[in-house]
């Protein structure tokens, strides 16, 4: 594998579901030590174009190359020994295992041999509270249920889990849209060490505040076709914004919001005089009900 060759690439994927067209000859590549950031709105194929580089879809036509190789992938299990890590919003963690098995899931160190192997859970216990003190969470009780952290220490814990597993590449499906700003920040300051500790890692995000600092690149989906890929550099925070939002509808958008308040405005003047001439108890309901 050269140094140019990327860790994770699509050629002319598509995904069909019936006569549904999902995907449609899409092509992308991340390099190791980059961060990707897919946008497009609802619907635009984000979602099926990452359950199709994580095993969950398989391409109808098209090509997945893992650093430079083909792959087929017959399940999620397949592409995560493979070394692509998934990160849904909601499934990533169980709320009533602890973090230390959320953290190992199916993959628990052991000790003794034979009929005397066991679960050696000190040893789990030390690293999952240390990879956490890693990226700055402090876990005092790894024994503790998932359930009694914060949306984004869950979040960590998953993607915590992914790296410390080896991960070439890491997905994350919208995993700061649910979380307040601080931890958000929490999230974005992982993806940026995932991408410092030479992940290919590719983001959805419908907030341009989050994509924007971690981003090295975006690809931007439309009804299952890619506009392109632009680099960073070659593109502003607006213009990010304007093509997340759909630059043309927020403008129709515009005007219908200076419509409205034209008309709201005149409506209000009309009834200013309306309102004079009402008795005092239903002027006050009818003020109330404007709000
Ligand atoms: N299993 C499926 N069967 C049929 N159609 C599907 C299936 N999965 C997705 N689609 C269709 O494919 C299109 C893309 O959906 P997808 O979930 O990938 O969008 P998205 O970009 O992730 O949207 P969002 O931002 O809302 O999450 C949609 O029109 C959707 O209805
Ligand atoms: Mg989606």
């Amino acid at each position: 594998m050269s140094e140019h060759t990327p860790t994770i690439e699509m050629r002319n994927v598509s995904k069909h579901f019936g006569s549904v067209i999902a995907l449609s000859e899409i092509s992308m590549e991340v390099h190791a030590g980059e961060v990707m950031c897919l946008l497009g709105d609802n619907g635009a194929g984000k979602s099926t174009l990452i359950k199709t580089l994580s095993g969950v879809y398989r391409p109808t036509e098209g090509e997945l190359l893992l650093e430079g190789k083909p792959v087929r992938f017959k399940s999620p299990a397949y592409a995560l020994d493979a070394g692509i890590a998934t990160v849904y919003q909601d499934l990533a963690m169980i709320p009533l295992m602890s973090i230390t098995r959320n953290f190992f899931m199916g993959r628990e160190p052991t000790v003794g041999w034979g009929p005397f192997k066991r679960i050696d859970w000190k040893h789990a216990d030390r690293v999952a509270k240390q990879e956490m003190a890693k990226i700055g969470i402090d876990v005092r009780d790894p024994g503790q249920p998932v359930g009694t952290l914060s949306g984004g220490e869950r979040q960590c814990v998953a993607i915590a889990r992914a790296v410390y597993f080896g991960a070439k590449v890491l997905i994350l499906d919208e995993p700061t849209s649910a979380l307040g700003v601080k931890q958000a920040s929490v999230v974005l300051r992982y993806i940026a060490k995932a991408r410092a500790d030479g992940l290919a890692v590719i983001f959805i995000t419908h907030n341009v505040h989050h994509a924007y600092p971690v981003a090295d690149a975006f690809t931007l989906l439309k009804r299952g076709t890619s506009l392109g890929t632009f680099r960073k550099e070659a593109i502003s925070r607006e213009e990010v914004l304007n093509m997340m939002a759909g630059g043309a509808e927020m403008e129709s958008l515009d005007a219908e919001l200076a419509e409205f308040q034209r008309s709201d405005q005149e409506g209000k003047a009309k009834r200013g005089g309306n309102t004079a001439s009402l008795p005092g108890d239903a002027q006050q309901a009818y003020v109330a009900g404007d709000h």
